[in-house]
């Protein structure tokens, strides 16, 4: 019979007389009161088993309560058999082969370019870092950059990859590079290209990519599809407004391609552009008759939709990892700043018991990215719906640089959300 224990993704919120477990793994959440929470704290203490736990009531009607709720708790992973393993299963890989570009987008949380092609690991490292991701064993892994058609050797690495790894090989590129001359490489290597073209037309994409970049990637969307590569996807951070919005998908169904819009994100050289960028994309607006919206405006990525209040959604280093281009191993491709580095991929023997053992009181970095996630900043640590105010860790990360932004969003969430939540 079931002895339990916390699992330990838990996430525990105070407020008045009630506490809220949540759990990150199966976003779920119950409220119940902290008579309840000290009673279970304790029966846990006593390793009991579910059916002892139940004879330490008198009660009958206490008796039913705590068998459901246990069983409750442990159907939403709040609670855990005792010998349950705390494995990891990384799923998605993301490799950075290169910080170096052949653009320098306005908005580039990956600052690229800045290396030249000294500065970068070589081929043989490449391979090193290969076997290490291949070891990990997950199901996908990508291939970004900075702009990773920039690398002369990227055939020769992704031949190796290939030889090492038969999941599903994906790239993330600006697509410029794509020619008559790599095009059956890309056919034989990628299970998908994702490009990005951050507009639906010249002047919007310009704002991020810069001139005639728009035209140059639809010709190379149409020469993929003239030489039968047809898993395309077109990638766009776009002005905050509902047309634009029509305008991409429509854009991307006449092409046949998938859409992905993307979040704003303040990293890298957006974090000194955004206001720049935000004034470009109004203006575009403006000079469109249409609705001004602040790209870098909280409301457009927050839902107080009682459906959309769940707790947690990130599998930042429990499902995915980023290997930056120095080997440098991060939570999320979204996260790779050096205070959230988990360690370095060359310099750590054995990979797989190294992620499946780490701990936050022995990896800086990664006690990092769990304080960054569990909200345990000063502004938000003691707040009672900090579980629920942010589903990205990244997007925490970026407003807790903008003083101005993070209280305008804290200050109408807050009450939207405890009204829902406590309410
Ligand atoms: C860093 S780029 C690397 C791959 C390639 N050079 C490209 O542009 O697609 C990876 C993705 O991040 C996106 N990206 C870059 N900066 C961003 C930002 N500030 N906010 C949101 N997405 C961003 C790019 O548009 C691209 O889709
Ligand atoms: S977003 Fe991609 S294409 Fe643009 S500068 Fe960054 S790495 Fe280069
Ligand atoms: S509501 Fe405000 S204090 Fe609470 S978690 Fe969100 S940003 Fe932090």
């Amino acid at each position: 019979m079931n002895v339990y224990k916390f699992s330990d993704d838990l996430r525990v919120v105070h407020n008045e007389k009630l506490v809220i477990l949540a759990s990150e793994e199966s976003r779920a959440w119950i409220k119940i009161s902290d008579e309840c929470f000290d009673i279970l704290n304790k029966v846990l203490e006593m390793n009991l088993n579910h059916s002892e736990i139940l004879e330490c009531f008198e009660l009958e009607s206490d008796k039913v309560y705590f068998d459901n709720l246990l069983k409750n708790l442990y159907e939403i992973n709040v609670l855990k058999n005792k010998d349950d393993e705390n494995s990891r299963k990384i799923e998605s890989l993301y490799l950075i082969l290169t910080d170096r570009c052949n653009l320098a987008c306005t908005h580039c949380c990956a600052n690229a370019p800045d290396l030249t092609a000294e500065d970068e690991l070589d081929t043989e490292a490449m391979y090193e870092i290969i076997d290490k991701m291949v070891q990990l064993n997950p199901s996908s892994i990508t291939i970004s950059g900075g702009e990773p058609l920039v690398r002369p050797d990227i055939w020769i690495i992704m031949e190796y990859l290939k030889s090492k790894f038969d999941g599903k090989i994906d790239i993330m590129t600006n697509g410029l590079l794509i020619n008559e001359d790599n095009i059956n490489n890309i056919k034989k290597y990628f299970n998908s290209v994702s490009i990005s073209i951050d507009g639906v037309d010249e002047e919007s994409c310009k704002i991020i990519r810069g001139n005639n970049v728009f035209k140059n990637v639809i010709k190379k969307v149409e020469f993929l599809k003239a030489n039968n590569f047809n898993k395309i996807s077109l990638s766009a951070v776009l002005p905050n407004n509902e047309n634009v919005r029509r305008e991409f998908e429509k854009l991307n169904k006449n092409l046949g391609t998938k859409s992905a819009i993307r979040h704003f994100s303040h990293q890298g050289r957006a974090g000194e552009n955004h206001k720049k960028i935000a004034e470009h994309m109004n203006k575009y607006l403006r000079d469109r008759n249409m609705e001004e919206k602040n790209i870098i405006d909280w409301k457009a990525y927050i839902s107080t939709d009682k459906r959309d209040i769940r707790t947690g959604a990130c599998g930042g280093c429990e499902s995915t990892l980023s290997i930056g281009s120095d080997g440098e191993i991060y939570p999320c491709n979204l996260l790779m700043d050096s205070n959230y580095s988990i360690g370095n991929i060359l310099e750590i023997n054995d990979i797989v018991s190294y992620i499946n053992n780490m701990k936050i009181d022995s990896n800086k970095g990664y006690k990092a990215f769990i304080d960054l996630k569990q909200c345990n900043n000063n502004k938000c640590i003691d707040c009672s719906v900090k579980s629920f105010c942010w589903s990205c860790p990244a997007e925490c990360d970026d407003f807790l640089g903008k003083e101005d932004i993070f209280e305008d969003r804290c200050d109408q969430v807050k009450s939207k959300l405890m009204s829902v939540v406590w309410g």
